[in-house]
């Protein structure tokens, strides 16, 4: 990534000040120090000299706290542009904002048809803290939907674009992953229809309230699994290289 951006940046494809960069802390790097330390090499691999925006991966219990302190170390320096956290539920980031000095400026988590997080979309906006919703299109199974499909014929717009004028209309920030130049292109054009609001009620009504896609793969994540012990499954950290 660091070299794609240098090399974009060399040839005028596009300024710093026109993307936004996201990174995350991992859940094996938290903690105040450590997180401060792997701050300095995600930046260097990079190639860059401050974040658009930094994260707090997961909520690592008996960890959080500290590290969202060196988060807002970053902020205040000036590294980072804001701060925030993912995956975070409402009980553990009413635990943070007590002990925050800067509140968190995002919480990116799961967003999807299958999955519309109720209880974080009442809670986030009345702290000012904007939803961010990763796997929009639930990973790529979204897209197999048939109400969504028929909602797209309406409109004529592809059930991606459905969805993701859904996350728009819903306030909110949506990050839509592709490989392809066309899908890219596809995703962005969401800016010239309005779904009415049956098509709104009706994708609403498609809301399982069920983390469906990435943790039941993993087969260790489910609604009987305590949220915090999840980390200990996945205790990943960002390597030190720089490749
Ligand atoms: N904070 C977290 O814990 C967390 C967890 C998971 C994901 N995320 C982030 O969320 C973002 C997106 O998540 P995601 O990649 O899991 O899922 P996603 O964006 O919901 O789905 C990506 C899949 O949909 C396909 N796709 C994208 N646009 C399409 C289109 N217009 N038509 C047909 N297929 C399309 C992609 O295929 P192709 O690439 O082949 O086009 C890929 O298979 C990423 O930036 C990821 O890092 C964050």
């Amino acid at each position: 990534m660091g070299r794609g951006l240098a090399a974009a940046f060399a040839d005028g494809a596009v300024r710093r000040q026109d993307i936004f960069v996201t990174s995350k802390v991992a859940n094996g790097d938290q903690g105040y120090r450590r997180t401060l330390d792997k701050f300095e090499g995600t930046l260097r691999r990079l190639q860059l000299d401050y974040l658009d925006l930094y994260l707090i991966h997961w909520p690592v219990d008996g960890q959080y706290v500290e590290t969202w302190r060196a988060l807002e170390k970053l902020y205040r320096d000036g590294r980072v542009r804001a701060i925030g956290v993912s995956n975070f539920d409402v009980q553990r980031l009413q635990v943070l904002l007590r002990a925050a000095d800067v509140q968190p400026a995002v919480n990116q988590i799961e967003f999807n048809p299958l999955m519309q997080e109720q209880a974080m979309r009442k809670f986030a906006p009345a702290h000012n803290i904007t939803v961010e919703g990763w796997s929009p299109l639930g990973g790529g199974k979204a897209l197999n939907n048939p109400v969504i499909a028929l909602i797209g014929q309406k409109h004529g717009k592809s059930v991606a674009q459905v969805i993701l004028r859904y996350d728009l209309q819903c306030g909110i920030v949506t990050i839509p992953k592709t490989v392809h130049e066309q899908r890219m292109v596809e995703n962005a054009r969401i800016f010239d229809f309005e779904l009415d609001d049956q098509d709104v009620a009706a994708i609403a009504g498609l809301d399982q309230n069920q983390h469906a896609l990435w943790y039941d793969a993993f087969g260790w994540y489910g609604s009987d699994t305590d949220f915090g012990m999840a980390t200990q499954k996945w205790p990943d950290s960002t390597p030190d290289y720089d490749a």
